[in-house]
């Protein structure tokens, strides 16, 4: 399962690589707008720091098809041209999906909040859809299920597409899509140092490293 950083920042995404080597970053209009900075300027930076081998994910903001792929073709040329162009599932957003795979541009099906849209935007030609796991949670329904049922639909019918689910709130919610064979996660920080943190490590470190000084200053004296 690949692991993005939703989020803008240059000094967190910098520091969230220093501690474990992540698959890419995803932001959207919202993430873009707490930076305060010009955002192509933002997301130029963020590409020439991620390693080659990451993907960043950027979003449009239009709403024709038309201002969409212009908008697209814009982020290509202005940030890299293996950007993947996320498009939101309306039905101007769908024919913009269309027209930008047949241009051989990646694309991110995003907004996403029921299987089916999901399932159109593969067909459409989106390598990765994202469903809004904690915003669905939220409204009453069952992100994680939603999530699970585009990973099947997409197998079950051997689509190339896949899961990137997005918007997390807990640990939990991306462990019941791990177990499940989802392909990608995106989480903001708080939920990613989340996935590796225990106080009961660190305890159970600092227990082995003052009983192994103990041992040593028992056997030789000099601890
Ligand atoms: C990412 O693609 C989404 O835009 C993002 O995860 C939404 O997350 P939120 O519901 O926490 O805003």
């Amino acid at each position: 399962m690949l692991v993005l950083i939703d989020n803008a920042n240059l000094k967190e995404i910098e520091a969230l690589y220093n501690d474990y080597p992540y698959d890419g970053v995803t932001t959207n209009p919202s993430i873009l707008m707490k930076e305060h900075k010009n955002p192509f300027k933002v997301l130029k930076d963020i590409r020439s720091f991620l390693p080659d081998d990451s993907m960043l994910h950027a979003q449009v903001v239009s709403e024709t098809t038309e201002k969409m792929v212009e908008e697209a073709h814009f982020m290509l040329h202005e940030i890299r041209d293996d950007l993947f162009i996320k498009v939101p599932v309306t039905t101007d957003g769908l024919r913009a999906i269309h027209i930008l795979k047949q241009e051989g541009v990646n694309v991110t099906a995003t907004a996403i909040y029921t299987a089916m849209q999901a399932f159109m935007a593969a067909k459409a030609g989106a390598r990765y859809t994202a469903p809004y796991v904690n915003r669905l949670d939220n409204m009453g329904a069952d992100g994680v299920q939603v999530a699970k049922d585009i990973h099947d639909m997409f197998r079950v019918h051997n689509m190339e597409a896949d899961v990137l689910a997005a918007s997390f709130k807990n640990s939990q919610q991306i462990l019941n899509l791990c177990k499940h064979g989802i392909g990608s996660v995106t989480a903001a920080p708080d939920v990613l140092r989340a996935l590796t943190y225990h106080d009961a490590t660190f305890t159970a470190e600092e227990n082995f490293t003052h009983d192994f000084y103990s041992l040593l200053n028992e056997v030789e004296g000099t601890h």
